[in-house]
């Protein structure tokens, strides 16, 4: 990106974005001691070496030397550039951009992207245009007055009609200069035999659907009149800036409700989505008229802890249900399913019961995914015939078998033997078999998974610190560390002309912290750790993530600067010893005396 972000903005964005809350989606945190420990998302490992500190504001791996601030954290493991990552940052805490950031921004993208971002722009504003200003869009305007969606919903959701002629779009967008080439890729139209090209969508009511940032980058159309042959919703095809597995309706705009919440809610079709919103629910969301995709779930759970599925009431909205509900089961959602009675969607019971009922469908009618495994058992068989009972008591015996804990398995266990009718003590016995083959089944699993997994690792984490420290080394760790909160300490060492680190890279970091804590400003650390080398990142992160006692005496730290001092003369004595050797196997008495009188000297300063 060419334009600089201002450092102030990055100081804000960083100022109001908790570390804890940014990693916390991606990864399942504990707090153990002052720092939270979990396990590290850049490389495989079965045992948390990952660990956040809240108060510092930073992260470091112990195993693979990761580390760094909430930029540092999107970098590693979104492959971005730091610009890139104070933008996903600054949209994570909902902060808006600078204006200069958002241009530039748009300019440096790929100008295809862009390009065919313009284009969606401006077709969506031609169809929301005929929709509502033009006699052409009449019919489109009333079907959607007849469906109860008010004017106020029209505009939020951009809703527009693309009337039944060929060339509407194409003769707009052609006057306007834009290349056949850019027109084919586009997905916007369709090629007819001899190459001409056909607007794809008519006499279609028009749904914008738009990426995370808002921009429109492609439309689900709805048809107006019903005719044979022609599907219900037809939409753009896949393009560079349309992937439906990435992609949820309405999901930019859902976004801060569904953070406030910490819910979000998923619907099957768009118009459910709008009937919702209207009905007051706005965390609303719905997937491209596929299947849920790991992505969507990705996104979702950046912006919310809790997912509720609302799927259509009937048959095929409740076996989507059951399939999202297997691609949740090792998320870390809290999930609950929301079935509507009558086998209605939500868009067809806001109609006849209204808002309220609706909201309370959402409130008060939340099952547990096992509970509404369970109902569609019970939905299944026919529970006054034994053979079928039996089979429904076996099925459901496998579910329960995959609960976590011991009390919910008891809790269905219970409610499985009345409503099959069986006898409980029996109903125990059967299950305690299949628990055990159940545990067997996943140790299997867990083994292996290991041997596919082990090999392909793509860092074998190293050992935490290869060399055991000593003393010397602790000593300047915790003296950096030290004069890193105390100001007079700094300034006692950065005065002190004889004094520096043995260690190179210690050296280098006291000297880049003395100069930034002489710069005007706020000085953080987390701030800091954006100024230095990924080397030198990596070493102080290892230092802040140590155990360090604060309030340490004056005669400590005297003690801390000897022992530094004290290792600096006996690297000097062994640098003295060798001359020492050196000059007397050539022979050259005079520099052996020289030497042989250092090593004296320096022996007499050793304590
Ligand atoms: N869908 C689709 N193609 C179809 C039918 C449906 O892509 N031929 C997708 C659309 O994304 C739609 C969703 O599946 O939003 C749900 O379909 P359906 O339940 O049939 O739509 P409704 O929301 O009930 O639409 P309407 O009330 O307008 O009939
Ligand atoms: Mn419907």
């Amino acid at each position: 990106m060419a334009t600089k972000i201002p450092e102030s903005y990055i100081d804000m964005v960083r100022s109001k974005t908790n570390i804890v809350d940014l990693i916390g989606q991606t990864v399942q945190l504990h707090k153990a001691g002052k720092n939270l420990f979990g396990l590290c998302p850049f490389h495989e490992e079965r045992t948390p070496s990952f660990s956040v500190n809240e108060e510092k504001q930073i992260f470091h791996c112990f195993s693979c030397h990761r580390g760094g601030n909430v930029f540092k954290f999107l970098m590693e493991l979104e492959q971005i550039s730091f610009p890139e990552a104070v933008i996903k940052v600054a949209e994570f805490s909902d902060l808006p951009l600078p204006e200069n950031v958002v241009a530039a921004n748009q300019q440096s993208q790929h100008s295809e992207t862009r390009q065919l971002q313009k284009l969606y722009q401006d077709a969506q504003v031609l169809y929301s245009h005929i929709l509502t200003k033009t006699q052409v869009g009449e019919d489109a305007l009333n079907y959607l007055h007849q469906r109860e969606m008010d004017d106020a919903a029209i505009a939020e959701f951009g809703l527009g009609y693309a009337p039944q002629q060929a060339n509407v779009l194409l003769d707009f967008l052609t006057s306007r200069q834009v290349p056949r080439e850019l027109l084919v890729r586009s997905g916007l139209f369709a090629q007819r035999e001899d190459g001409t090209l056909i607007d794809r969508f008519r006499g279609r009511v028009m749904f914008p659907i738009q990426d995370q940032n808002g921009n429109v980058i492609a439309f689900s159309g709805r048809i107006l009149v019903q005719k044979e042959h022609e599907p219900k919703y037809l939409n753009s095809p896949e393009t560079k800036i349309f992937q439906k597995r990435d992609t949820l309706y309405h999901f930019a705009q859902a976004r801060p409700i569904m953070r406030q919440a910490q819910t979000a809610i998923l619907f099957e079709g768009f118009m459910d989505v709008i009937t919702a919103f209207r009905a007051g629910v706005k965390n609303g969301v719905a997937s491209m008229g596929t299947s849920l995709t790991s992505q969507q779930l990705y996104l979702l759970s950046r912006a919310a802890k809790k997912l509720i599925i609302c799927y259509d009431g009937d048959e095929p909205g409740q076996h989507a249900s059951a399939a999202a509900l297997q691609l949740l089961r090792n998320s870390d959602f809290e999930v609950g399913v929301v079935s509507l009675p009558e086998r209605k969607d939500p868009d067809e019971f806001v109609k006849k019961y209204g808002a309220s009922a609706f909201q309370k469908q959402l409130q008060d009618h939340v099952q547990t995914p096992i509970q509404f495994t369970l109902a569609q058992l019970a939905n299944k068989y026919n529970l006054n015939q034994d053979a079928d009972r039996l089979a429904y008591v076996q099925a459901a015996l496998q579910e329960i078998v995959k609960l976590p804990s011991v009390i919910e398995q008891d809790l269905y266990l219970k409610q499985v033997a009345s409503q099959g009718n069986v006898d409980l003590a029996a109903l125990h016995q059967e299950f305690e078999g299949i628990t055990r083959q159940f545990h067997r089944q996943q140790r299997a699993q867990q083994r292996q998974n290991r041997d596919v997994t082990a090999p392909t690792a793509q860092q074998p984490p190293t050992p935490v610190l290869s060399t055991k420290l000593d003393g010397a080394a602790i000593s300047e760790r915790r003296l950096l560390y030290l004069a890193i909160r105390q100001d007079s300490l700094l300034a006692r060492l950065s005065a002190d002309e004889d004094f520096h680190f043995n260690n190179e890279q210690i050296q280098e970091l006291f000297e880049a912290w003395r100069d930034y804590a002489r710069s005007p400003g706020e000085h953080t650390l987390a701030a800091f750790v954006d100024l230095i080398t990924p080397d030198l990142q990596s070493l102080l992160l290892e230092i802040e993530m140590m155990e360090v006692p604060e309030d340490v005496s004056d005669e400590e730290i005297g003690d801390y600067q000897r022992n530094v001092a004290q290792a600096q003369i006996r690297q000097a004595l062994t640098a003295a010893q060798k001359n020492v050797q050196h000059a007397t196997e050539v022979g050259d008495s005079e520099a052996e005396m020289i030497w042989l009188d250092q090593v004296l000297t320096l022996k007499r300063q050793l304590i």
